[in-house]
């Protein structure tokens, strides 16, 4: 078969995923209102399960209210959120050996809550907004480690079979992480090693009441493409600290709608206009593998071939790969791959379907266009 390593099972710590294609976290504005699980919810992943991915791993899942996008965000910051989890991961379960993570998020320095307030590690404006954020007291910062926490043990009661810390595209996590948006004295500011201290807490806390066969995986802004932000040389550091710390998978992502004020298509998804704008975080992956003893790797950004991705598999650069907007075009990409069609995903990497977000369920407008016209 000419994708035997596309859909060769593959270890995420102990969890074995059946192929190697990961649904990358995507917020689809399809929770009911508060971030309860509905019917429309249960389709959408129903339909990921069927096309055939190894590992989906949920939307951004607030573990606060105050740290939501909205009230359709998916949550599970109350155990009256918990029932629907349960529906999901039973209904995932159901198809195939599917395996589902869930991704779990506070906005942080670039939320906008009528109700709550703006809160990051240090008071540094977000240039979209204008908000300038309430920096968050050592006590305070202590509490929403716990909040990360209870939701990780939340998400484990519920049957999933891993949790993502969402440290990217500018939310809570990253902003901790990055010396652009951390400037603190305390023991969670400073070096490196300080700025990732919260990752280690979190990890540290869920790991101590989970069972160790459930992993605790993280997507972590490898780069922030801003000046005084996350350099390619800090973004390895990380890599290193999050591996030492134990993280089963790594998925290295970054950029942030700020970004763009200072780098041109740093977004972390990107448009590609041609073959080598493709794999976009791919160099990136190379220079840390070798680094990651106990890590699966996961490859996101720009991955729309299907004999390049079995290509990067088979080189051994990365363990899994990791797919966003071709599969809001095509749920079942996976599947017509394993068919042989091995087209490259129709998605055009337009970001139309960023468009669709703010109004309602997220949707891709190209290939709805080209269904009108046919
Ligand atoms: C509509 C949309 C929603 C997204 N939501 C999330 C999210 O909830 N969490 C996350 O980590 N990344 C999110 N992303 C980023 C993707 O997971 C991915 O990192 C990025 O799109 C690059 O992958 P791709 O080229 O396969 O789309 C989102 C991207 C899009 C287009």
């Amino acid at each position: 078969m000419e994708l035997s390593n596309l859909f060769s099972s593959g270890n995420i710590g102990s969890v074995q995923i059946k192929n190697r294609i990961v649904r990358s976290a995507t917020f689809s504005h399809m929770a009911e209102k508060y971030g309860y699980i509905g019917e429309s919810f249960l389709k959408m992943y129903e339909e990921l399960a069927q096309g055939g991915t190894g590992l989906i791993i949920t939307e951004a899942t607030a573990v606060d209210p105050g740290g939501t996008g909205g009230p359709y965000q998916l949550c599970l910051y109350e155990d009256s959120h918990m029932s629907g989890h349960k529906k999901l991961v039973n209904l995932i379960h159901e198809y195939d050996n599917t395996k589902i993570a869930i991704q779990i998020q506070h906005s942080g320095r670039l939320g906008d809550h009528p109700k709550y307030p703006t809160i990051a590690p240090s008071p540094v404006p977000y240039k979209e907004t204008g908000i300038t954020p309430k920096e968050l007291t050592s006590k305070e910062v202590e509490q929403y480690i716990e909040k990360f926490v209870n939701t990780g043990l939340r998400a484990y009661e519920c049957g999933y079979d891993m949790v993502q810390l969402h440290a990217a595209h500018g939310y809570l996590l990253n902003n901790f992480i990055s010396p652009y948006t951390n400037i603190r004295n305390d023991e969670y500011g400073g070096s490196t090693q300080n700025r990732v201290k919260i990752l280690k807490d979190i990890y540290n806390k869920i790991r101590d009441e989970v069972d160790k066969n459930f992993p605790i995986i993280i997507k972590f802004q490898s780069q922030d493409f801003i000046p005084n932000g996350i350099t390619e040389g800090e973004g390895i550091e990380i890599a290193k600290i999050l591996s030492d710390i134990g993280f089963e998978a790594i998925e290295p992502s970054g950029g942030t709608r700020e970004s763009l004020y200072f780098t041109k298509n740093s977004l972390p998804s990107r448009s590609i206009k041609k073959e080598e704008d493709e794999n976009y975080f791919l160099p990136f992956a190379k220079k840390i593998k070798p680094f990651l003893t106990n890590s699966a790797l996961i490859l996101v950004g720009g991955i729309r071939n299907p004999l390049t991705a079995e290509k990067i598999l088979q080189e051994g650069y990365v363990d899994f790969i990791s797919l966003c907007r071709p599969l809001i075009y095509e749920p079942d990409l996976p599947n017509r791959w394993r068919n042989g069609d091995l087209s490259p995903a129709k998605c055009i990497s337009c970001n139309s379907c960023f468009v669709t977000m703010d109004k309602g369920p997220i949707y891709c407008v190209t290939k709805q266009n080209l269904e009108k016209r046919n």
